[in-house]
Parts: structure tokens; sequence; C-alpha cells
């Protein structure tokens, strides 16, 4: 069936309208006049109908659908790609409604498409701003130690050994930040791929407990599972390296942000939810304030600039951690008070 707004249909019509009207005046004049002329009628309205008709078409053909046919067109060419052009054109009529309907589909394409690139052009302005930043303290720093050393610390017994010290600490933070970055760069590219395989997650916690030793009893601190270190196995489902990096990111976390409690803690518990094992790490720190949980996860936030920075964080622990838990299909989440502690939980899939 002929679209209602083909130039053809558009040019039949409105030449009729034209003739009739034309006609219609001719018949009042020549019945004013009373003179018969109804050949004259007749053969007028033919070769009138004819040329208007001609007129109108070619006007409309030539100047008006022809030239929205190529913006059609062109916007096709650009949002098909030239492959399916040819293949689209035979599948589609092209009536006005349509060009109109699909320019609209188009420019909403294009704006979303603009709004994308707008952001990742953001969002990588941040990161390079942020990675530079992260790097420039331990290189000034570098260059501090090394520079009062070659000014005569080096012969200085109190001096030297003590800047070398820090130059190695600060080329440590530098590394941290590196194999942070590369981890990141690694998960959100998707270029990682994990290793699943099955295993006891108790028994696990058990050797990171263990791995922590030095470190909590510097500070201190009590590290345990809530059931103790004998309680049956749990089996569960997940990439054991990448689950060992969550862990340390959590406890290095609770170690660095316990501050200083009566009995600092940091306790790891289990709960079975049917098809997932829900794992907590939660200690009796400094806590978090509630404006600050939202943005937790984000890369390169921290909540004290100042305090993180002395402990050597980065801000990508946890932001590596809600990565890695995405990427089994799971889920991480926090609950905090400041002065009373902060719990991350995470869940992994249970294998029976
Ligand atoms: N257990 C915790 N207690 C209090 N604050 C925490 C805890 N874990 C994380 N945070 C806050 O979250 C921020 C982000 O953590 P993270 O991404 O691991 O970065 P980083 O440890 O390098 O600072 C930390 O700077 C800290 O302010
Ligand atoms: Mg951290």
């Amino acid at each position: 069936m002929k679209q209602k707004n083909d130039p053809r249909i558009i040019s039949l019509l409105t030449s009729l309208a034209i003739v009739g009207i034309t006609l219609f005046i001719l018949s009042i004049y020549y019945l004013l006049k009373d003179q018969g002329g109804n050949e004259l009628i007749a053969l007028g309205f033919i070769i009138l109908f004819a040329f208007v008709y001609f007129i109108i078409y070619h006007t409309l053909q030539t100047f008006i659908y022809s030239k929205v046919k190529l913006i059609y067109k062109t916007i096709h060419r650009l949002k098909l790609g030239k492959e399916d052009l040819a293949q689209h054109f035979e599948s589609q009529s092209h009536s006005l409604d349509n060009v109109n309907k699909e320019v609209e589909e188009w420019a909403k394409l294009k704006s979303d498409e603009i709004n994308l690139l707008k952001e990742s052009a953001k969002y990588r302005r941040e990161y390079i701003g942020n990675v530079s930043h992260e790097l420039k303290t331990p290189v000034f720093n570098i260059q501090g130690y090394i520079m009062t050393l070659l000014d005569g610390g080096i012969d200085d017994p109190n001096i030297n050994k003590k800047y070398l010290e820090r130059t190695e600490k600060s080329i440590q933070r530098m590394i941290e930040l590196i194999d942070d970055l590369e981890t990141i760069s690694a998960l959100e590219s998707g270029s990682l791929s994990l290793n699943y395989q099955r295993f006891d997650i108790v028994e696990f916690t058990n050797e990171i407990i263990d791995s922590y030793e030095v470190a909590t009893t510097n500070k201190g601190i009590r590290l345990f599972m809530a059931k103790g270190e004998n309680q049956p196995p749990i089996y569960v489902e997940a990439d054991k390296d990448r689950i060992r990096q969550v862990f340390s990111n959590l406890i290095d976390n609770a170690i660095k942000y316990i501050g200083k409690p009566n009995h600092p803690r940091i306790k790891i518990s289990f709960y079975d939810m049917d098809d997932n094992t829900l794992i907590e790490v939660s200690d009796n720190g400094i806590g978090i304030e509630e404006e600050n949980i939202p943005r937790l996860f984000e890369r390169f936030y921290r909540v004290d600039k100042g305090r993180s920075r002395d402990s050597g964080g980065t801000g990508l622990g946890l932001s590596i951690v809600k990565h890695i838990i995405e990427a089994h299909n799971q889920t991480v989440n926090v609950r905090s008070t400041p002065n009373v502690g902060t719990t991350f939980s995470f869940t992994l899939k249970s294998s029976r």
C-alpha cells in the first residue's frame, strides 16, 4: 500500500484540489453568464490537471523529498555502517514518518554516545591526575633523601642508614601502587580470568591468620575466627588467589585503621546462606563516618588523606576488593560506627 505522504499521492491530491476549485469558480462564472461550456470545461480540467500535477510533483520531488532523502541516507550510513545500508534500504519503506522517528532515535543514540565519551574522558583525566599525584609523594621523598645523603649525609652515621631505610620505604610504596594499578587495570579491562576452585574457607582463613602473626602481635591486635580454628569445614567455589587478595586488603585496612581501642581485635565470621556463604571481617577500630560510606569503594578514595598517607595507603585496596567480588558475581558491603568499629562483608558461592 502506498504511504499517505508519498510525493505522488500528495501531488495528486493537491492537483485535484486546485483544479476542483478552479473548475468550481469557472462553472459559477459560466452559469452566471448563462452559457454552455461543458466541453471546454472538461478539456480545461484535463489540461489544467496534468499541468498542475506535473508542477507540484516536480517541486516536491526535486526540492523537498530528494533533499530529505539525502539527509536520511547520510544518517543511515552513520548509524548502520556501509555494509548494512543496502540491505536496510530494501527492507524499509521510507515514509517521512519513518524518517522522523529514525532521526529522533539516531539523535538519542548520538547524544548517549557523546555523554559516554565525555564521562570516560573525565574519568581518564581524573585517573591520570590521581596516579601522578600518588607517585609524586614517594618520588619527591626519595629525591630529598638522596640529596641529603649526597650533601654529606652519607658520611654521617646518624643519618645515612636512616635515610637509606626511608628511601627503601618510599620505593616499597611505589611498588605497591604499581601492583595495585596493574591489578585494577587487569580487572577493569576484563583481561583477568578467574580460576575457580573448590576449597575450605575455614582452613584457608587459618593460613591467612597465621601469615599475620608478626603484624598483629606487634600491634597487640587479636586476629581470630568467631567460632575458633577447629570449626567444621565450609566449602566455597572461588578464585583462591583473588580471595587471598580480598582478605589481605580487608585485614590490612583493619590493622591500619584500628586506632587504639582497649582490646584491639579483628574477628572473622562465616554465615551459611544456602547458595552463598557470607564472610565478615570486623574490627573495633576508629570506624567510618556515614557520609564517607558511599564513596569508600571508589578508586583512590580515602577518608582522611593525611591519616592514610602516613600508613602508606594508595586508596585502591577497596576498589580492588569490590572488583574481585563482583567478578565472582557476588556482593561486598560495609557497615560502620565511628569509634565503635567497622564490618566488611562479602559473599562467595557455597559448594556442598
Ligand atoms: N577497617 C576500616 N576502618 C576504618 N576505616 C577504613 C577501614 N577500611 C577502610 N577504611 C577507610 O577506607 C579508605 C579506603 O580504603 P582502601 O581503598 O583500602 O585504601 P587505603 O587503605 O589505601 O587507604 C581508607 O583510606 C580508610 O579511610
Ligand atoms: Mg587498604
